[in-house]
């Protein structure tokens, strides 16, 4: 997932801060989905990586998400934002979302819970 994820982050639309990032979903099928961020003339319209992946997964069918890796050229380690975060949690389903970043040349995992203790769910 993180190899799609680095490869994605290729396409990254990003002219304005030049940060590039590209991130790999796996849905419950056992799918994977990518996206990078892309950005707008209009600042606050900016689509992180993440969520670009997850609309690709919700809209083939996905209602869980298993895992999330993330990674951008650009930076040591590159976690997802709060927003994503949240979006994240909308569909973790009973499992725990796996949070899959790289540090110093190795991938990490982290669990949704331990980055968003109290996620908005109704
Ligand atoms: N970005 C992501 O794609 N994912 C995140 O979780 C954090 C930020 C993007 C948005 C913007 O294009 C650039 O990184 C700098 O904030």
């Amino acid at each position: 997932m993180l190899e799609i994820a680095k490869n994605v982050s290729q396409n990254s639309y990003a002219p304005f801060s030049k940060f590039r990032v590209g991130a790999c979903v796996m849905g419950a099928s056992g799918n994977l989905y990518k996206g990078c961020n892309f950005e707008n003339s209009s600042l606050g319209l900016t689509i992180c990586a993440e969520r670009c992946a997850i609309g690709h997964a919700v809209s083939s069918g996905e209602k869980q998400i298993l895992a999330v890796a993330i990674y951008s050229p650009d930076s040591e380690e590159c976690y997802p934002c709060g927003a994503c975060r949240q979006v994240i949690c909308e569909f973790k389903g009973d499992t725990d979302t796996e949070i899959i970043t790289e540090k110093n040349g190795e991938p990490k995992v982290d669990k949704l819970s331990e980055l968003l203790p109290f996620g908005f769910k109704i």
